[in-house]
């Protein structure tokens, strides 16, 4: 993969994912945000893309960071909605507007847990969603955004 000079993707990450790595550890890991971050920032920049990561408790963050992405072109999204994947119909509407490349993450795979983890908002206006993989979602869903972000840039369309 030849490199994407100054690209820029933002990962936001939703509620309570600040605790991972003692969260549940049984469903989500035992690896914290933190070290997924740094992770993304490194493979990112062996890339030529810079990754910036943010985290909030608070749905309308989320959305105040969607249209801030939208103001500043940033090229891709990779969203951890976490529990507002399965209620908030604002985040779709917010993500919706963005023109660039957005990536749903989940950690685990939720088509395979509760009823009401099983209906996300979100998935009917994202390019792809990656799920079930534990950290690597992260990793995945990068590596994916960076793969649609270089076929739109041969196709010329951004
Ligand atoms: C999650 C799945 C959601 O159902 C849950 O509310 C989360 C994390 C995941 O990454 O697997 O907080 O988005």
């Amino acid at each position: 993969m030849s490199e994407i000079p100054l690209r820029e993707v933002w990962v936001l990450h939703g509620p309570n994912l600040n605790l991972l790595g003692t969260r549940e550890p049984a469903i989500y890991g035992t690896v914290t945000l933190p070290e997924i971050d740094a992770d993304l920032q490194a493979r990112g920049s062996a890339l030529g893309v810079r990754v910036v990561a943010y985290q909030t408790n608070h749905e309308g963050v989320l959305m105040d960071w969607i249209q801030a992405a939208v103001v500043q072109k940033v090229d891709a999204l990779l969203i951890n909605p976490a529990a507002f994947t399965h209620t908030s119909i604002g985040l779709r509407d917010a993500l919706s507007v963005f023109e660039g490349v957005k990536v749903e993450v989940h950690l685990s795979n939720i088509a395979s847990r509760e009823e009401f983890r099983q209906q996300s908002f979100v998935s009917g206006v994202v390019d792809a969603v990656v799920s079930g993989f534990g950290p690597d979602s992260y990793r995945l869903a990068l590596q994916g955004a960076i793969s649609i972000l270089r076929k739109r840039l041969q196709e010329g369309s951004r």
